[in-house]
């Protein structure tokens, strides 16, 4: 047993992984999902009218309340299969789909959106500063980009995101990387963004009160949250050290 005291998942490649769970992804009660609900929405603020791209969007849990909200939106994500789920939902068509790997520099020319957010997918990208500075280079100098990423300290704790295959009944991960706080820092910082809002939330009782399956997240720190602008913070403070793991 791992420290989260559940049998150790398969690990199959990202976009693989997340063709397989689009099916079940929005039927499933997610404790990280429950959180982020509560914290992210008020940092980003009314979208009315604005350019907002979705990166990493899945099945489209936050682009369709950016279309309700009034905003243009663009959607961006590699699985086949998540993207299906978001095209099911029914303001699917007032949203402009990219299939993408983000791996990949963007395909958007720069200063193209006034808020570019991305909800729980940077846990899945080696070397997360080079999409930061991706993120950077597309949104308009009086933007901003807008984070959410599960905790690393969940990975150091044995959990990433997984789901049980209801058609094997194996517990099934799309790879994750193994990046820190610091990589994610270092990575707006290097691209000459000044860190807005940073913070770190504990799952509670509150969250499992709607989300019995969490309870055993109690007191663990399972989200951060990052807001990014336009302009550097001190030199003093524009490199983190990595953990010594
Ligand atoms: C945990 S889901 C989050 C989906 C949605 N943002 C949400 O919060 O409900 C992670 C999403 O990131 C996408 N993703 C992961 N790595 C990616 C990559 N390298 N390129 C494009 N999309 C990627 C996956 O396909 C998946 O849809």
């Amino acid at each position: 047993m791992n420290p989260a005291d559940e049998p150790l998942a398969e690990v199959v490649p990202t976009r693989e992984g997340y063709d397989r769970w689009a099916e079940i992804y929005d039927d499933e009660q997610n404790p990280l999902v429950v959180l982020e609900e509560r914290y992210f929405p008020p940092l980003l603020g009314d979208v009315r009218g604005v350019d907002v791209v979705d990166i990493g969007c899945g099945t489209g849990r936050g682009t369709i309340p950016l279309v309700r909200g009034g905003a243009r939106v663009t959607a961006v994500d590699f699985s086949d299969g998540m993207i299906a789920r978001a095209k099911r939902r029914p303001e699917w068509r007032e949203v402009r789909f990219v299939e993408h790997d983000l791996h990949q520099p963007l395909p958007f020319a720069a200063a193209s959106f006034d808020r570019v957010v991305s909800r729980l997918v940077l846990d899945h990208i080696e070397r997360p500063g080079r999409l930061i500075g991706e993120l950077g280079r597309v949104c308009r100098p009086d933007g901003f980009v807008l984070l959410s990423i599960m905790h690393p300290a969940m990975m150091l704790r044995g959990v990433q995101a997984r789901f049980l295959d209801p058609e094997s009944g194996v517990k099934i991960a799309p790879r994750s990387a193994a990046n820190e706080i610091a990589d994610y820092i270092n990575g707006a910082l290097a691209a000459g963004l000044r860190i807005d809002h940073f913070s770190e939330h504990r799952f509670d009782e509150e969250a499992a009160t709607n989300c019995p399956r969490g309870e055993k997240y109690i007191g663990w720190p399972i989200l951060m949250l990052m807001r990014l602008r336009e302009g550097e913070l001190a030199p003093c403070h524009r490199r983190v050290e990595r953990a010594p793991f």
